[in-house]
């Protein structure tokens, strides 16, 4: 069997389609309950519904041998995983922003609101920028606001939620879209049934292009 941690939620569906699409379906998939794993004897196939940004510590531990996680997710955390194919979806870019009127004179210490801790600190630094990093988990876009921050590091997606707090792009730090990810151990076992499954999906997502 091939174990697959799937992120729950709409990129989950969608990555779930490509699945269907590449062959390894999963009929019971379409029952919406609370059942969290579901699997075909017959593919040697299973898939768990996961948190999105658990998705690689089932992975990195070998519970499951795929998984698909947002490239994010990867950057923050870098999970000791392969990255075997970007499947092109959910895409949208992580940026700067700050309130329009916000005027950043380059020398004092920056405060920087963001859940991407380890992805903000990377980029100034690269900068030699000093920040104080304000660590939220949701509803970043009070930060600056509120006065709690000068600028937040998040996703942005349609810019809908910048849009709708009065806040403008600054800079952006990295287009995202979500991986297909394996343990590397688990990879080496079972190199023909995930090589099969990887040039499947791989067809996939040029088709959907
Ligand atoms: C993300 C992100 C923004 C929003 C951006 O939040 O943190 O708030 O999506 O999308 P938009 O540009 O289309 O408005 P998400 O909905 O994932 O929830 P979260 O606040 O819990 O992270």
């Amino acid at each position: 069997m091939v174990n697959v941690a799937l992120p729950k939620g709409r990129l989950g569906e969608k990555v779930y389609d490509l699945f269907e699409r590449a062959g390894y379906s999963c009929d019971e998939m379409h029952d919406k309950g609370r059942k969290l794993i579901f699997e075909n004897m017959e593919k040697g196939i299973r898939y768990f519904w996961v948190k999105p940004s658990d998705v690689p510590v089932y992975v990195e531990r070998g519970v499951a041998d795929l998984g698909i996680a947002g490239k994010d997710v990867l950057l923050e955390r870098h999970p000791d995983v392969y990255e075997l194919l970007d499947l092109a979806l959910g895409k949208c870019r992580m940026c700067v922003a700050a309130k329009a009127d916000f005027f950043d004179d380059g020398e004092k210490t920056l405060k920087v609101a963001t859940e991407f801790v380890n992805i903000a600190s990377e980029y100034y630094a690269r900068q030699g920028r000093d920040i104080d990093i304000i660590k939220l988990h949701g509803s970043v876009e009070l930060a600056p606001k509120l006065g709690l921050s000068d600028v937040i590091v998040d996703i942005v997606e349609t810019g809908t939620s910048l849009r709708e707090n009065n806040l403008v792009i600054t800079d952006e730090i990295l287009p995202i879209s979500a991986r297909l990810i394996a343990n590397k151990a688990n990879f080496k076992f079972k190199t023909k049934e995930i090589e099969d499954i990887v040039n499947l999906m791989r067809k996939q997502v040029k088709e959907n292009d």
